[in-house]
Parts: C-alpha cells; sequence; structure tokens
C-alpha cells in the first residue's frame, strides 16, 4: 500500500524525523482556515498517490489566509496523471537553501536493502540519476544489522553532504531506517531533505510503500487505507480473506493456485480472441482447502461484478480432491440460490475427477457446463461471455 504525502509524514513524525506542521483540507474553506492557524506563509500542496506534483501544479506558494482559499480551490479536483485531488495539505512554507535526495528500498534484484542518497534532489532527480549517476550515491544495507549512526555517516560520506549537515543527516537517516523497519515499509523516499539557512534538516516530501503482507502487525494501519483509492470488490475480497484482483474482462475466474490461475487467465485471453475479444475479469486464488464456503466467497464476489458474464472455475483437485470441490461448487450455488445468474463453466481434473465430475453431473445445475479439458474449457467460457454481451 502507498501512503500519501501526509501521512508518510505522520508516520515520519512518529519516528522523530522533522517534519514541517500542516494540516489536510477537503474544501477550500477548510483550507483557509487551516492557513489561518498555522499564520504564516504556507504551501498547499495536492494529496495523490504519484508523484511530480510540484512539475503538474499541484504545490503551490500562498502569502496569506485568501490566498490558499484560491490555491486549494485551483488544486482540488485537479487531474495529477489520471490521479484525481480530494484533499490538499497545507503546511508552512520552507526557506530552503538546499534540496536532497534520500531514500530507502528493498533491491529485490541484489535481495537487499539499499539506501541511495543525492546532494541533487529535488524535481529533477530522475534527470540526475539518468544523467549524472555519480550523483546518486548506492549503499548495501545488511538487513541483519541495519543502520546505525556509523553506517548513516558512511552513507553520507558516499553521497558528499556539505560537512557542516553530515551530523544532522546521519541523524536524520537512522531514523528514517527506524520508520523503514519499524513500520514494515519497502519504500521510504524523501524529496526534497531540505537544509535550512540554520543548517537544520527537514523532510519537506515523503513517500512511504507499507509491505501488505506485514499488515496483521500494525493494527494501526488500517487506518491508512483510503477507501475511495481502493476498488470495492477487492476491499470486499480482502475482508473474505480471498486472494483477488479486479481486471477489466468479462470472464470470471475462479481456480485453485496461483499458477493455475495465472495460465487460466492466459487461456483465457486467447481464446476470447476468437469470441469479440472477451477477457479475464479477474484473478481468483482460492487456493489449497477449495471448501464450500470459500467457494460460495469467490463466487459471490465474482458474480457482483456487473463487468462478469460467464465464470470459468478451473481447479486440479490435489490434496483437495476434485469431489470436494465438486460439492463446494454445488453447495456454494445452493448458498447463493438466485444470486447466481450468470453461466458456470466447470473444469476439473486430477485427484479423484471421476467422482467429482459424477457429482456435477448429477446435480445437473442449469448455470453449470462441465468441459473435459482447459482450453475447451476456456473456449466455452469466452463464448459465453460474448453471448451475454
Ligand atoms: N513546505 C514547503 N516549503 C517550500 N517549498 C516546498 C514545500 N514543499 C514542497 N516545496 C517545493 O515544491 C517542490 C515539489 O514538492 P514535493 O513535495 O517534492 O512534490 P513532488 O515530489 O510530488 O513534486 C519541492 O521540491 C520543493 O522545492
Ligand atoms: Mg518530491
Amino acid at each position: 500500500m502507498d501512503l500519501y504525502e501526509y501521512q508518510a509524514k505522520e508516520l515520519f513524525a512518529a519516528h522523530g524525523v522533522p517534519v514541517l506542521p500542516g494540516t489536510v483540507a477537503t474544501t477550500p474553506e477548510e483550507a483557509r482556515a487551516a492557513a489561518e492557524k498555522l499564520g504564516q506563509t504556507v504551501v498547499v500542496k495536492a494529496q495523490v498517490k504519484t508523484g511530480g506534483r510540484g512539475k503538474a501544479g499541484g504545490v503551490k506558494l500562498a502569502e496569506n489566509p485568501d490566498e490558499t482559499r484560491a490555491k486549494a480551490e485551483a488544486i482540488l479536483g485537479m487531474d495529477i496523471k489520471g490521479h484525481t485531488v480530494h484533499r490538499v495539505l497545507v503546511t508552512t512554507a520552507s526557506d530552503i537553501a538546499e534540496e536532497y535526495y534520500f531514500s530507502f528500498l528493498l533491491d529485490r534484484a541484489n535481495r537487499t536493502f539499499l539506501a541511495m542518497a543525492s546532494v541533487e534532489g529535488g524535481m529533477e532527480i530522475e534527470e540526475v540519476a539518468a544523467t549524472k549517476p555519480e550523483a546518486l550515491a548506492k549503499v548495501p544495507i545488511d538487513p541483519l544489522a541495519g543502520v546505525d549512526l556509523a553506517k548513516a555517516k558512511e552513507i553520507v560520506a558516499a553521497a558528499k553532504f556539505p560537512a557542516e549537515v553530515a551530523e544532522a543527516v546521519a541523524e536524520v537517516i537512522v531514523k528514517l531506517w527506524d520508520v523503514f523497519v519499524g513500520e514494515d515499509a519497502t519504500l521510504v523516499e524523501v524529496n526534497p531533505l531540505v537544509r535550512d539557512p540554520e543548517n537544520k534538516i527537514v523532510a519537506l516530501d515523503g513517500k512511504v510503500t507499507l509491505d501488505d503482507n506485514a499488515r496483521f502487525r500494525h493494527p494501526g494501519h488500517a487506518d491508512l487505507v483510503d477507501e475511495r483509492a481502493e476498488d470495492p470488490l477487492e476491499a470486499r475480497a480482502k475482508a473474505k480473506d480471498l486472494n483477488y484482483v479486479k481486471l477489466d474482462g468479462q470472464v470470471g475466474i475462479i481456480g485453485n493456485g496461483a499458477g493455475l490461475v495465472m495460465s487460466t487467465l492466459d487461456v483465457v485471453a486467447y481464446a476470447g480472441e476468437k469470441h469479440g475479444g472477451v477477457k479475464p475479469a479477474n484473478f481468483l486464488d482460492i487456493g489449497g482447502g477449495a471448501s464450500a464456503e470459500v467457494m460460495a466467497n469467490g463466487l459471490e464476489i465474482i458474480l457482483s461484478d456487473p463487468d462478469v458474464r460467464s465464470v470459468f472455475v478451473n481447479v486440479f483437485g490435489g490434496i483437495t480432491a476434485c469431489d470436494a470441490v465438486a460439492n463446494g461448487i454445488v453447495q456454494a450455488l445452493g448458498i447463493l440460490g438466485g444470486e447466481a445468474t450468470k453461466p458456470l463453466v466447470v473444469r476439473l481434473d486430477g485427484n479423484n475427477v471421476e467422482e467429482g465430475r459424477r457429482i456435477l453431473a448429477e446435480a445437473n445445475h442449469p448455470l453449470v457446463t462441465v468441459v473435459d479439458t482447459m482450453d475447451n474449457a476456456a473456449d466455452k467460457a469466452a463464448e459465453l461471455a460474448a453471448a451475454g454481451v
């Protein structure tokens, strides 16, 4: 989960990283009141989960409350790279002497963490990274050793921070590491990290990505979820512990095992080309124990997707045998009753397949078509989706 700048800076503050005071506003009037409270020149900043807000006109200086109101009015509702601005952060304007870049991230390629730092931070950092790679120091971090003051000083030296701020920057780096580890983040980025004329170091911007797999360790992070930014079907699936990703096609997909589901998406997309270009509507892996309840939950989510025209249930019986899955499907349709309205194509294979097919044949549900092979089943599901459009 990516956080908004204001949320990232709340986490920074909780770990002692210096940030400027600010208030989130959703209306120009609230922005005006926030500026009144701060009582000085402020910056109005669009809160969207994408970078380059400054260049897009989403960061504006305002001298007084009335101007703040006007700037907020201009920024709210703005579209920045496909993200609509619903909120602005009204924060103290900083007197900037220098802008630096700093980040901790998960370096998947090298299977370690990485610190990146540059004294040429700010809005042109991509340009700096592309044309002057030597200006961006990259220091691998041993995940077991972490970052203490000595390591932070090594990063400061590698990036050639000026001597008069070296100590202060190193201290901030240790605190940012605290954010990274303490909050289970995969990215903590500060651009710009600024030096003011008194050599004080402040994080003016913040970008944090939290590791969703660690969410259970952070009950407090639930508050950071932005319902508006989350797909409603994905949110419901998450609440039911389902591994679901919404896609933009018409054929609902249920399978057991991520690999099988991935290949099911491929065969459906391929089959769909012959049927007016229909595509998979979702990824849903119901995992090993395909119980009736899990099957019902999965079917319920998929059937409530208005884009779905047909559903392809593709199950390979392993530890959970095909007869259990077939019973699961029959019971799930029973649980759903009138809610199940779209045709289902079922392909079963593997452990106890004959018994599974027998159970489905015996149930003889009007919505269910059993097809023996994955390719033929994908073709049938695509055909039904095309017919249902
Ligand atoms: N509080 C602030 N005071 C003064 N200038 C700011 C402030 N916040 C941002 N800026 C300026 O605006 C630029 C862009 O803001 P930033 O928060 O980095 O947004 P983005 O990275 O999305 O463009 C910064 O590089 C800085 O020069
Ligand atoms: Mg920035």
